[in-house]
């Protein structure tokens, strides 16, 4: 397993992740513990992508509990329908939202985030979990974040 990502500097966000993405595929591959796969995609996202908070809340019971993340301390429990996560959660659909602060009912974890996206885990038909990215500029994340966070998601591996 490589110990370093390689990412160009002055590249667009595309090529960025165009970089990323395989190396975050061979990260994984092979692996098949759920807590280490999503320990270390957050970190490949945040030193990779530069981003201010990445993480994963997954489905426990009739909560989204915190899972592997990197970035300042965030809240612990999140109820269906809460929050842009428990928004993503119950309406099974990925949240890009421009600036926080303009979404009905947005959890501030940290008042440093200024914009987030949120991606669902789906599996047969169900919500696993979350990929949660929060930026500290406005506007950050848009269909690129989107088309290849999706793509990160669907290489891992959950059985339930
Ligand atoms: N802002 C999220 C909560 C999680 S933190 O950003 C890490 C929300 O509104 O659901």
């Amino acid at each position: 397993m490589a110990e370093t990502l390689f990412i160009p500097k002055e590249a667009t966000k595309q090529d960025k992740y165009e970089a990323l993405v395989p190396q975050i595929e061979a990260l994984i591959g092979g692996e098949p513990d759920l807590t280490a796969n999503l320990a270390n995609i957050s970190a490949a996202l945040k030193y990779g992508m530069g981003f201010f908070w990445v993480g994963f809340y997954m489905v426990k019971e009739d909560q989204l509990v915190l899972g592997p993340f990197q970035g300042p301390i965030a809240c612990t429990r999140i109820n269906l329908g809460k929050g842009v996560c428990g928004s993503s959660w119950k309406e099974a659909r990925t949240f890009i939202v421009p600036d926080v602060d303009q979404f009905p009912g947005h959890i501030a974890c940290s008042g440093d985030s200024k914009s987030e996206i949120v991606l669902p885990i789906v599996r047969a038909d169900k919500v696993l979990g979350v990929l949660d990215v929060d930026s500290d500029k406005l506007n950050e994340f848009d269909e690129v974040d989107q088309r290849y966070l999706e793509q990160i998601i669907e290489m891992l591996q959950i059985t339930s």
